[in-house]
């Protein structure tokens, strides 16, 4: 695996297509998951690792980021990754660095609310290693799905010419969502956290026998997590991200909430498959993963 810091570089590494997967690094097993998919479907795998700050609305939350690119670059050498790129923000940045990149409508609700200003940096970024980097594909995962229904919307208005790849939800055994995150919740912490995935299957277990209301299925997570500091929970559609009474298209139900000071967010997403919703609960690891687990 090569270790690159410029894009000129970067590219002139490549033998047949190209797939990158953009990460913040710090990498867990869900990551780990997302590049053995990608390296599946591509010749050469990029996987960038840049800690993006314009999209951290909390410059709080920016300075704690883990980072180790030690560790990362050991971690993606072990899943089969050809090129980690790891530019300075001069690379990524420098220059005029004038144009910003916002898509509307889809992110004035949920994350785009809660998170002023996150979904322009995210998206301002991601141009910039499309652009860069010129792969033919680009994965993203469901766990963020309102980031990657912005980033299909950017992808198209864009005519980048580059397909959208999207990976289900990574989970403990027990179901709580993998995040970089999860390494700062203590033991009672990662119980309480596990009221989040437990009331969104419960939710889904509705829908399987037919419930379709929102309400509804808002008010059975928002029981499960009473106990967390909530900034939402909400059915959506996967079309416009906005609030939906009914599950009558393709849609999420997101929830965004706080366990001991730590945001935590997953969803499950409804794909609509022979005329009615299926529950997306994503892919179960077989063991407890250890790169989030309490040191
Ligand atoms: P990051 O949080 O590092 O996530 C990188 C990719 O991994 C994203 O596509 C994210 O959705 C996916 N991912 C993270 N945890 C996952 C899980 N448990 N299951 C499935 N997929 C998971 O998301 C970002 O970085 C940044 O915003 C980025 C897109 C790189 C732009 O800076």
């Amino acid at each position: 695996m090569e270790v690159t810091s410029t894009f000129a570089e970067t590219r002139g590494l490549y033998g047949g297509t190209v797939g990158l997967l953009p990460t913040l690094g710090f990498f867990h097993e869900g990551h780990l998951r997302l590049m053995g998919l990608l390296r599946e479907r591509c010749d050469t795998l990029v996987v960038s690792l840049f800690v993006n700050p314009t999209q951290f609305n909390d410059p709080g939350d920016f300075d704690a980021y883990p980072r180790d690119i030690e560790r990362d670059s050991e971690l993606a050498g072990g899943a089969g990754v050809d090129i980690l790129f790891a530019p300075s923000v001069e690379e990524v940045y420098g220059g005029v660095s004038i144009t910003t990149v916002e898509v509307t409508g889809v992110t004035d609700e949920m994350e785009g609310r809660h998170r002023p200003g996150h979904f322009v940096g995210v998206a301002t970024v991601v141009a910039k290693l499309f652009a860069g980097l010129r792969p033919e594909m680009a994965m993203f995962g469901r766990k963020d799905a309102q980031q990657l229904v912005v980033l299909r919307a950017m992808t198209s208005d864009l005519r980048f010419p580059i397909e959208i790849v999207e990976a289900p939800v990574v989970r403990e055994p027990d179901g709580l969502a993998l995040s970089s995150r999860n390494v700062r919740l203590g033991s009672t912490g990662r119980e309480k956290a596990l009221a989040i995935s437990r009331g969104l299957f419960q939710a889904s277990e509705q829908v399987d026998a037919g419930e379709g209301r929102g309400e509804r299925l808002e008010a059975t997570v928002g029981r499960s997590i009473r106990s967390l500091q909530v900034d939402y929970v909400k059915l959506a559609s996967l079309k416009t991200m906005k609030p939906i009474a009914d599950l009558s298209e393709p849609a999420v139900l997101a929830v965004a909430a706080s366990v001991d000071g730590i945001r935590l967010i997953d969803n499950v997403m409804f794909d609509w498959i022979e005329g009615r919703p299926r529950p997306d609960r994503g892919v179960f690891l077989d063991e407890l993963s250890t790169l989030t687990s309490l040191p």
